[in-house]
């Protein structure tokens, strides 16, 4: 009996051509490049400059994921694109993204799962491509956070450790017996109970008699905010429990993982997790000194510089873990 896997076909990444160091923050805010690096890692991030949106960013990310999958547009059967920071309220993003790929009717939604986004798409396209549903679904996280964010000092807590970015890959069906590549294992959590500590309160639906005001923007309501410490901690317990529940389900442990592919949201939180897991620091990837925090991009983006460099060489086992807004947390295991 043949069993059907989902494998990831193809990688690719587009992040803007805008460097904005921590020393650029300096001038817009009270900061330092020390207070940023020490705290965070973050030592420069990406802005989209003129006028760059999220789905020229999906765009290009998804035209590197085709071109290694050897696919054309016209192949997927669907796309998933994961984000906070969407183009428009609705549709989203993944509809423009849609339309410059010169799709007509491929099936597209947006993902909302925050910095999670991108597994939580993973695990979508998982079990879409195994039910036998599709053959090729494209997932997206792709961030535009620069034009949301608060860049005053005020804002500053969260302001430097975000940066715009994409990340796509192509989940492909695998049904050759000799071929084990394949997302193996799964596992997606959340818990509303503490949605207030890490989210954007305005625009909001539930506001009357319009979504948004004048009081409310003079409030700063409009702009993100986060208990840093709070999340903090949730994100060191929640990452190592769900990275070994996933590794356990799948009949793996720690060591047989070659790569380990942490969500990128402070480099403190990925090396207490390391550390706890007594993972090498050799095995841990990281971008978050030249990106900062990609949210629902992060772990894509990180996929495919590996892929680049020629890390992702048949065999290879990857475990990607995120922890974000939601609270939302998850992690996926795949061999390549
Ligand atoms: O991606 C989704 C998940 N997100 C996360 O997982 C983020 C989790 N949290 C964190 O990464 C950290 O909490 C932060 C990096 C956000 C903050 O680090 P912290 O060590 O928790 O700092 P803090 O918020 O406790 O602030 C310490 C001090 C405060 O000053 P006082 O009250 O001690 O005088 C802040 O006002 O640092 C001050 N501060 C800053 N100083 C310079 C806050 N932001 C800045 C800044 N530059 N940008």
């Amino acid at each position: 009996m043949t069993t059907r896997r989902a494998r990831i076909a193809g990688t690719g990444f587009h992040v803007p051509e805008r460097v904005v160091t921590n020393h650029d923050l300096e001038a817009l805010m009270d900061t330092s490049d020390e207070w940023i690096q020490q705290r965070s890692g973050v030592v420069e991030r990406r802005y989209c400059s003129g006028d760059e949106t999220p789905a020229d960013l999906a765009l290009r990310a998804t035209e590197q994921a085709l071109e290694s999958a050897g696919l054309e547009p016209r192949d997927l059967d669907c796309i998933l694109l994961a984000t906070l920071s969407s183009q428009h309220e609705f549709p989203g993003t993944s509809f423009f993204l849609q339309k410059r790929l010169g799709l007509e009717d491929t099936p597209c939604m947006d993902l909302r799962a925050q910095c999670s986004g991108f597994l939580y798409g993973l695990t979508t396209a998982n079990a879409l491509v195994r039910s036998g549903q599709y053959n090729r679904v494209l997932v997206v996280g792709c961030e535009v956070h620069s034009t949301g964010i608060d860049l005053t000092t005020e804002g500053r807590d969260v302001a430097v450790l975000f940066g715009d970015g994409a990340g796509a890959v192509v989940v492909e069906a695998n049904e050759d017996p000799d071929d084990a590549a394949g997302i193996l294992e799964c596992r997606i959590h959340a818990q509303g109970e503490f949605a207030e500590k890490l989210w954007l309160e305005f625009p909001s639906s539930g506001h009357k008699p319009v979504r948004i005001d004048a009081e409310v923007m003079a409030q700063k309501r409009h702009f993100p905010r986060m208990e840093g410490r709070f999340v903090f901690k949730h994100a060191v317990t929640r990452m190592p429990e769900v990275l070994r529940q996933t590794l356990s389900s799948a009949s793996l442990k720690l060591e047989d993982v070659d790569l380990f592919l942490f969500h990128q949201a402070n480099l403190r939180i990925n090396e207490y997790v390391a550390g706890q897991l007594e993972i090498p620091a050799e095995k841990c990837l990281s971008n978050i000194q030249r990106y900062g925090n990609c949210s629902a991009a992060s772990i894509p983006i990180l996929l495919a510089e590996a892929a680049a460099e020629g890390q992702l060489t048949p065999g290879t086992l990857v475990c990607m873990t995120a922890f974000g807004s939601g609270f939302s947390w998850g992690s996926v295991v795949a061999r390549f």
